[in-house]
């Protein structure tokens, strides 16, 4: 090969996609991120993850809550694409398809469904639900949207992909099938069987209602890409809930760090370009597991009220605590993240010290978050790194330097803890409340 050839083959690629990725427990405020992002984006796409998400948009005061539409649905320029790697409860999708019809948003044309995506059915919500019954006092706290039995399903070569639902007779064939198999393991935790042919009169009129967005979107993103289009994708839950690299079984079924991007949507990973990591200014997490920045005190319960940090999807109490550096630093790492946006840094406003997780130690020695199992982080101590307090509203802030001099010490910190520049700050729910580095 000549050296020529060679420099031609290693010069950087001009059309690269962008990646929004939660690094902490979820619910870090990734779905406004991915609304201003949008604007400028030709689409916004989901790769992983299901209905067990929750992305709020505050747009003109309305509140949009979202768990399957992509974020940036409310820029009527932007295309939405449900790639592959999502899995899909119809009766959720058609009713947020509904919501925005009755809003006059359209979606004809820019709401695009994959065929391969797998179908969440009655079944794997029922043994979603009693598996975590059956766990008794060891739940995990799911959020019972049949998440874990799809992904289940998925991989044995039980699953039903909507590409099924193209031709009805071979999808009552599939379905009755497996539900009948379903309905047995049901009996045995004493839980009524799902009614099939009620059932499968439901999802024929859900159906309906889907088969015009079904679409190919491996070839449509394919060809969005090699036309130089702008293509951001929207991750859901966080990496500290990967299947992979969270204290398995405290996990959600998928995978939620970057290289989703390529299993869930057919992107290449040379492919990915910047890699936005969110991370919120304090720790939440919904559902059982270990969790060592754990406010569980008076102070818990007003950053919960304040935060609002009330489950989208399922209305639970959200658990909350002190920013864990040592966590976000793993999720940083392992995601590749190139820049930060940090969220809902107003809800500290009042507090008097704010505290920093820096590092964790067991047994009096040093233990970085990588090696740890459910059982060591339940065990260990964190350090922490103590900060003084602003008491300014900071919502009508839209400079860094008119920042409350310790707010910005706060988020220097940060910065420079993750080695990782700072982009965007979030100073409150809506759309234009955010700062811009
Ligand atoms: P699943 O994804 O419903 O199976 O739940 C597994 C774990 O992930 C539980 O602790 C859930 O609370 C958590 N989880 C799933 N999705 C989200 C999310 O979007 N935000 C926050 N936590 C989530």
């Amino acid at each position: 090969m000549s050296k020529e050839f060679a420099i031609i083959q290693f010069l950087p690629m001009r059309n690269t996609v962008s990646v929004v990725i939660g690094t902490q427990w979820g619910d870090e405020g990734k779905g406004k991120i991915v609304d201003l992002l949008a604007e400028k984006s030709d689409y916004v796409v989901r790769f992983h993850g299901g209905n067990n998400a929750g992305h709020t948009i505050v747009v003109n005061n309305k509140k949009y809550p979202l768990h399957l539409v992509p974020s940036g649905v409310l820029h009527s320029k932007t295309n939405c694409v449900i790639a592959n790697g999502v899995v899909i409860d119809l009766e959720v999708l058609t009713a947020e398809i509904d919501m925005f019809i009755k809003d006059g948003i359209k979606l004809d044309g820019r709401l695009f469904i994959s065929e391969r995506c797998h179908l969440i059915l009655p079944y794997h919500k029922a043994l979603d639900l009693a598996f975590e019954n059956a766990r008794g006092k060891d739940k995990l706290g799911t959020t019972t949207r049949g998440i874990g039995p799809v992904l289940a399903d998925k991989v044995s070569y039980n699953g039903i992909r909507i590409y099924e639902l193209l031709n009805w007779d071979i999808f009552v064939e599939k379905f009755t099938f497996q539900a009948k198999i379903k309905n047995e393991i049901l009996k045995t935790f004493n839980v009524s069987p799902i009614d099939i042919k009620k059932e499968l009169e439901r999802l024929s009129e859900l159906r309906k209602i889907i088969l015009p967005f079904i679409a190919d979107t491996y070839q449509l993103l394919q060809k969005a890409f090699s036309e130089n289009r702008k293509i951001l994708m929207e991750g859901a839950q966080a990496v500290m809930l990967d299947v992979d690299f969270s204290p398995y079984p405290f996990s959600t079924g998928s995978n939620t760090i970057p290289g989703a991007v390529n299993t869930g949507a057919g992107i290449p990973v040379q492919k990915i370009g910047d890699i936005l990591g969110v991370v919120k200014a304090y720790t939440s997490r919904v559902g059982g597991g270990p969790f060592p920045t754990e406010l569980t005190d008076e102070l818990g319960d007003e950053i919960r009220e304040k935060g609002q940090e009330f489950g989208t999807t399922t209305g639970r109490p959200r658990r909350i605590g002190w920013l864990d550096l040592e966590a976000v630093k793993f999720a940083c790492q392992v995601s590749g993240a190139t820049e930060i946006a940090i969220t809902k840094i107003d809800i500290l406003s009042g507090l008097e010290k704010i505290k920093v997780c820096i590092g964790y130690k067991l047994n009096g020695k040093s233990i970085p978050y990588s090696s740890c199992g459910y059982q060591e982080l339940a065990k260990l101590t964190p350090v922490y790194k103590e900060f003084s307090g602003w008491t300014e509203d900071l919502t009508n802030i839209n400079k860094f330097a008119d920042l409350p001099n310790n707010c910005q010490n706060y988020i220097k910190f940060i910065e420079d803890f993750l080695k990782i520049p700072i982009k965007l700050i979030s100073t409150g729910p809506k759309r234009e409340e955010y700062i811009k580095l």
